[in-house]
């Protein structure tokens, strides 16, 4: 396959997008390779476009310029759907089940883009992964916690079988032991070889798991360098982490 991407190579690459809602571009400029196989943390104030960045890459709003790659292939005028196809699964913000539907029934529908006969073989995948959701098949969506929420919605993509995972500030409203959680199954995921770029208000939990951070503000590219290196960069530190210049 042409498209076949190697560990370390880009998976994705923005050159100079611009993407947006309506007459306006919120995003702007916005250009940075997402190394395959990586994870990769956008923090950001308040507004500052991380949602728009991921909505431009699963093909959720209007593309104004520039070019977005996916293994190698331009992907900027295709629709949602065709990107979802192709491998790009997104976990929106905010609570995306269906809360008066039952987790199997959430789960079935998470398999929509999948052969009739592939469905039960990859909702058995998810459950293998995160059990919980196997002894939960009967329980209304809405009635599981924030964080079992959380985990069928990132379930409910991942039937896909995504090459990269979106996910939208996936611990905002979970319990600190939760957010650890989801944390820590980020980081299986990519042990799996999945790439996962992630937009956090949790900073520091995000960046720790992390290889690549991305710092954005006012629908720019602030900063891009090794999470580390973010981590300790002193205007990250006073701005997104709680801390002083001097810590
Ligand atoms: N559907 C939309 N239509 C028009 N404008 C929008 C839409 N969604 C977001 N915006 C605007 O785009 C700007 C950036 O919003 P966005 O949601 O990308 O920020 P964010 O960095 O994700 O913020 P937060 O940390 O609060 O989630 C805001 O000014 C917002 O009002
Ligand atoms: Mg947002």
């Amino acid at each position: 396959m042409t498209d076949d991407v190697a560990r370390g190579s880009a998976l994705l690459e923005f050159d100079a997008l611009s993407a947006g809602y309506g007459d306006n571009p919120i995003v702007r400029d916005f250009s940075a390779r997402i190394e395959a196989g990586s994870i990769t943390t956008i923090i950001g104030p308040n507004g500052a476009g991380k949602s728009t960045l991921l909505k431009a890459v699963a093909g959720l709003n209007r593309h104004f310029g520039g070019s977005l790659r996916f293994g190698g292939t331009a992907i900027e005028q295709l629709s949602a759907r065709e990107r979802l196809q192709r491998g790009i699964g997104f976990v929106p913000q905010g609570r995306c089940n269906f809360p008066l539907m039952t987790v199997r029934e959430n789960l079935e529908l998470g398999a929509f883009t999948r052969k009739r006969a592939d469905v039960a073989r990859a909702m058995d995948g998810v459950i293998a992964r995160f059990p919980m959701l196997g002894a939960k098949l009967k329980v209304l969506a809405g009635n599981l916690s924030g964080g079992e929420q959380q985990v069928l919605e990132t379930a409910m993509v991942l039937e896909a079988e995504p090459r990269l995972l979106l996910l939208d500030e996936p611990s905002l409203g979970l319990s600190p032991g939760n957010q650890d959680q989801i944390f820590e199954t980020i980081a299986s995921l990519r042990s799996g070889g999945l790439t996962v770029l992630v937009v956090e208000q949790n900073a520091h939990g995000a960046l720790q798991i992390s290889d690549t951070g991305i710092v954005m503000e006012l629908g720019r590219l602030f900063m891009i360098d090794s999470a580390a290196k973010v981590i300790s960069d002193p205007r990250i530190k006073v701005a997104y982490l709680g801390g002083s210049a001097a810590d």
